[in-house]
């Protein structure tokens, strides 16, 4: 969710004022995917490395997350969605740990759609956790180095219960990763928009899921072993 700082300035106003816009943005998208019946959102709301940001932004966007976790609390419950997180949310203060929590347990047992926050989250740092756990396991006797695969490894990833990341949007025209989701975008298609996440709306997400449709996806294979070859 790029561009909240850049659309601020670009109105003339202090940065946090795009992270509230970009916060209505994650409204609309939530229930836009909702509504398009998509299974699972994941949302980069902070990074690991956003902690390093300027204390009064941090605060900012930890104040939002907070009203986002109590005021979409009823809709989220509402419309059966389960809201998860992933990331090193014990860095997180009460006030967002708190409700996060509440609202994790709340809706644990709804199947809607799976929105997930991935907050004090790095990519590499979610593989290292992998990579220490697995160690552990290891030593322990408990895995057989041997039997290490792709699919064990998944395993131990937060996003392990999430199904197979199939589209990664990155708004604001950067076109790069910067630590989302490294081990899980193998196979994803990647679509960058110009559009600054404060005005991303459910038009563009619409845009974007056409981008999406028109990609052929062969996963190593050739067109004509997957039946994608034109008569
Ligand atoms: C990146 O834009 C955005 C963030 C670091 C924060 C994203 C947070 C929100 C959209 C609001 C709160 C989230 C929820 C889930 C309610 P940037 O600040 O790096 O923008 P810039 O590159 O233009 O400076």
């Amino acid at each position: 969710m790029d561009g909240n700082g850049r659309w601020a300035q670009s109105h003339g106003r202090p940065r946090l004022d795009g992270h509230r816009a970009g916060a209505d943005s994650v409204r609309d998208i939530t229930r836009a995917s909702r509504q398009l019946g998509i299974e699972a959102l994941t949302l980069y709301a902070f990074s690991s490395q956003n902690w390093a940001r300027p204390a009064e932004e941090v605060m900012g966007l930890m104040t939002l997350l907070r009203e986002f976790l109590i005021g979409e609390r009823s809709e989220i419950l509402d419309n059966q969605i389960r809201l998860e997180a992933i990331g090193d949310v014990e860095k997180l203060p009460p006030m967002v740990k708190e409700p996060l929590d509440e609202l994790r347990t709340a809706s644990a047992m709804h199947t809607g759609m799976t929105l997930t926050l991935a907050l004090s989250y790095g990519g590499r740092e979610s593989i290292v956790r992998a990579v220490r756990e697995i160690a552990r396991d290891a030593a322990a006797g408990t895995l057989r180095p041997e039997d290490l695969d792709v699919d064990r490894l998944t395993g131990y990833l937060p996003t392990a219960k999430l199904p197979p990341l199939d589209l990664l949007i990155r708004t604001s025209g950067e076109q790069r990763i910067s630590n989302f989701m490294l081990w899980e975008i193998a196979y994803a298609e990647l679509v960058f928009t110009d559009v600054l996440w404060p005005e991303f709306r459910k038009e563009h997400l619409h845009q974007c899921l056409e981008v999406y449709a028109a990609r052929e996806r062969r996963f190593g294979l050739t067109s004509a072993q997957l039946g994608l070859d034109p008569a």
